[in-house]
């Protein structure tokens, strides 16, 4: 049997860009950056703060279109309650801070995940933030925060499920294709670069959908300590990645030669 496929849109531009126009970074590394200080993991997390700052930056410098960060994942409340509630405090005072300051470099942010388990005081502080971000048109950041690969996918199958009780689908209507647009991010380019600091080689429930065909780039260094040069080296590092899709190399050559 031979199914033979059209290369679908967007492919090709996929294939010939050089710069990624989403980064998806899991930003792991900050206790033990502080552990080894000799200093409390809370620490670690205030300079990770610092090192998003920069990234930022860099990134809307770049012409990067997207940037998403996973800044504290559904599995994160498993920690030490102190832990948990100093991060949420560094969340509310760095989105307090910071919200200004990326509405006046024309970034508009956007956070996802389950946000109803967030402190009221959060909530508050993310809307806001959103709502003042909201008509810029330049670096799209998303905060992923008590965000879950796996919920992800469960709230957009329950979307459909939804349209297939009330008799509007067939159970034969679901594909990738009816189930993207519920997911989170449906709107924007998908990860072309997915990044960890910290030495890990796992996706630890991060972008599951999302980062299908994602270029994976593991570095050792600890998040407080990735810098702007560090960021340059993973782009580098993209620019020689031959992105196929399914297709073969000569595929490949054609459609950038072309
Ligand atoms: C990542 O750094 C930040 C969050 C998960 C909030 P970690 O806190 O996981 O740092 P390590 O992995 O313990 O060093
Ligand atoms: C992933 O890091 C989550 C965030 C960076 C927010 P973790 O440090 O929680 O991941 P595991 O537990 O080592 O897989
Ligand atoms: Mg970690």
């Amino acid at each position: 049997m031979s199914k033979h496929e059209e290369i679908p849109p967007g492919v090709d531009d996929r294939i010939r860009r050089s710069l990624p126009r989403h980064i998806a970074i899991i930003m792991d590394g900050n206790g033990r950056w502080a552990q080894a200080r000799g200093l409390p993991r809370h620490r670690g997390h205030k300079a990770g703060v610092e090192a998003v700052r920069g990234v930022v930056e860099r990134c809307a410098e770049a012409g990067v279109e997207v940037l998403t960060l996973f800044a504290f994942s559904s599995e994160n409340w498993r920690r030490p309650p102190t832990e948990v509630r100093l991060l949420m405090e560094l969340f509310i005072a760095t989105l307090g801070r910071e919200a200004r300051r990326l509405h006046r470099n024309n970034v508009r942010l956007r956070v996802i995940g389950e946000r109803e388990a967030f402190p009221p005081r959060l909530q508050a502080r993310i809307r806001s933030a959103e709502e003042l971000t909201a008509g810029n048109g330049g670096l799209t950041l998303v905060i992923a925060g008590n965000y879950g690969g796996r919920w992800d996918i469960a709230q957009a199958a329950r979307h459909l499920a939804t349209r297939v009780a009330a008799g509007e689908l067939a159970p034969a209507d679901i594909t990738p294709e009816r189930l993207q647009p519920h997911l989170s991010l449906h709107d924007l380019p998908e990860p072309d670069l997915f990044i960890r600091t910290g030495g890990e080689q796992r996706i630890s429930n991060f972008l599951l959908w999302q980062l299908a065909y994602a270029e994976l780039y593991f570095t050792e260094v600890l998040w407080p300590d990735f810098k702007a040069q560090e960021l340059e080296h993973a782009l580098d590092w993209f620019s020689r990645r031959q992105r196929r899709f399914g297709l073969t190399g000569q595929q490949v050559e054609a459609i950038r030669g072309a």
